[in-house]
């Protein structure tokens, strides 16, 4: 049948590809994204959505950012790829970036959050290596990535169902449970891994001092801390990073997403006493840290410094948290309002999906993780007027839920 709207055949069109030749690993909206700008994205047939959730955190600046932008293109002319094998001096600089940031320590480059999260793995193995230290204690309702190994540490069922045997040596507690941490850690453990927040689990938080317990704890044990800042990392919380919130320092730290602005690139930053663990030939990756994502990153962390974002965060980040709390007070199936920054989250007691559903039907891109939590995580570079935007739409939609659940008696 031919269609009127020649852009519709371009968007049916690609739809049909996947069909036929994109395994269908993804639940997908039928949309045709085409072109993006800030916290804003277009469809093939030009239609303008508001993205509330750019990327899963991926485009923390906004889609193409111009400092990214133009970034890329100048090492794209330059030099795109280089081997592992010699020196690049971005790699470098964006290396001395991340630390400079965070920890005294060096970095270890690979492609995405999942990698990220391998390499530190496997680096606290090594550190238990000759010593029978080997098991790592991650948390109940976490998230780490799709590999064998870090859908071992992710502590949800979902994810691992039909992919066993997982990795031995990975044991799981209650995010938030000092006592139960305290109970897993033995003479076998080599680490504690956890998100500060967990993203995907549905926007958990844990109290200040558990963060300092655990940190007390892998001390008095002899035993290394990861913290996966792959969500939270790169100022999304009104911190560079998450942890710097606790007080505390992990001794390994793994980022992704917005770290390359857009760019696939993953880091593992390993605290200066365990770095040299992985000597030549231990680890790898053959696109981890190459020149074009480097250069995104250090553009990222130019952005992040020279238009005050981490600022833009913490005073909007307390603007949407009041503008989600008083449409809680208004409908009494918002459960509660938690996190920090730009990564908030609404607990709800409708379905979660079908909220998402109707935001998109009224221009609005978001998602909802965990046990129906909406999640509020735009571009850290949102304005004002595009949080209120993005808060109408949402009063909109709960104000028909709940004119729905009148009608029926609920
Ligand atoms: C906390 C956390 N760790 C790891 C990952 C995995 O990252 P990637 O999809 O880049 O492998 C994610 C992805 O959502 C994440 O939120």
């Amino acid at each position: 049948m031919k269609s009127k709207k020649p852009s519709t055949a371009r968007g049916d069109a690609t739809i049909e590809s996947y069909a036929r030749y994109v395994i269908p690993s993804y639940g997908r909206s039928p949309l045709v994204i085409v072109r993006g700008k800030g916290s804003w994205l277009w469809d093939s047939e030009g239609k303008k959505y508001l993205d509330f959730f750019p990327g899963y955190a991926v485009s923390g600046l906004g889609h193409c950012h111009p400092k990214i932008v133009r970034a890329i293109k100048r090492q794209a002319e330059q030099l795109i790829h280089l081997p592992n094998i010699y020196y690049n001096p971005l790699q470098g600089k964006l290396a001395e970036l991340i630390v400079t940031h965070s920890f005294p320590g060096k970095c270890f480059f690979c492609n995405s959050g999942a990698e990220a999260n391998e390499a530190a793995m496997k680096l606290v193995r090594k550190s238990g290596h000759g010593r029978g230290r080997y098991e790592i204690v991650s948390m109940l309702e976490s998230f780490h990535g799709r590999t064998i190994a870090t859908i071992t540490a992710t502590g949800q069922k979902k994810y691992q169902e039909g992919f066993g045997p997982l990795l031995p040596g990975v044991v799981h507690v209650p995010f938030g449970d000092i006592g139960a941490l305290g109970r897993a850690v033995n003479e076998k453990t080599c680490a504690v891994m956890l998100e500060p927040i967990q993203g995907e689990g549905g926007i958990k938080v844990a109290r200040p001092e558990y963060f300092v317990a655990v940190r007390r704890l892998c001390d008095s044990k002899g035993i290394l801390l990861i913290m996966d800042e792959v969500q939270t990392g790169m100022g999304r919380t009104g911190e560079y990073f998450a942890y710097q919130r606790y007080g505390i320092r992990p001794d390994i730290m793994t980022l992704a997403k917005t770290l390359g602005g857009g760019v696939a690139i993953g880091a593992m930053v390993a605290g200066s006493r365990y770095a040299d663990l992985l000597q030549p030939g231990t680890h790898a990756s053959t696109f981890g840290g190459n020149p074009l994502a480097c250069a995104a990153a250090i553009a990222t962390f130019a952005a992040i410094e020279e238009e005050g974002i981490i600022k833009n965060v913490r005073r909007l980040g307390n603007y949407l948290r009041t503008q989600a709390v008083r449409l809680s007070a208004r409908f009494p199936f918002v459960r509660e309002v938690r996190g920090e920054g730009f990564m908030l989250g609404m607990h709800l007691a409708i379905d979660g999906k079908m909220v998402v559903a109707e935001c998109l039907k009224r221009g609005m891109l978001t998602n909802s993780t965990g046990d129906n939590v909406l999640r509020l995580m735009p571009a850290m570079t949102v304005k004002k007027q595009e949080i209120d935007r993005a808060m109408s739409i949402v009063g909109d939609v709960f104000d028909v839920v709940a004119k729905r659940n009148v009608s029926s008696g609920v």
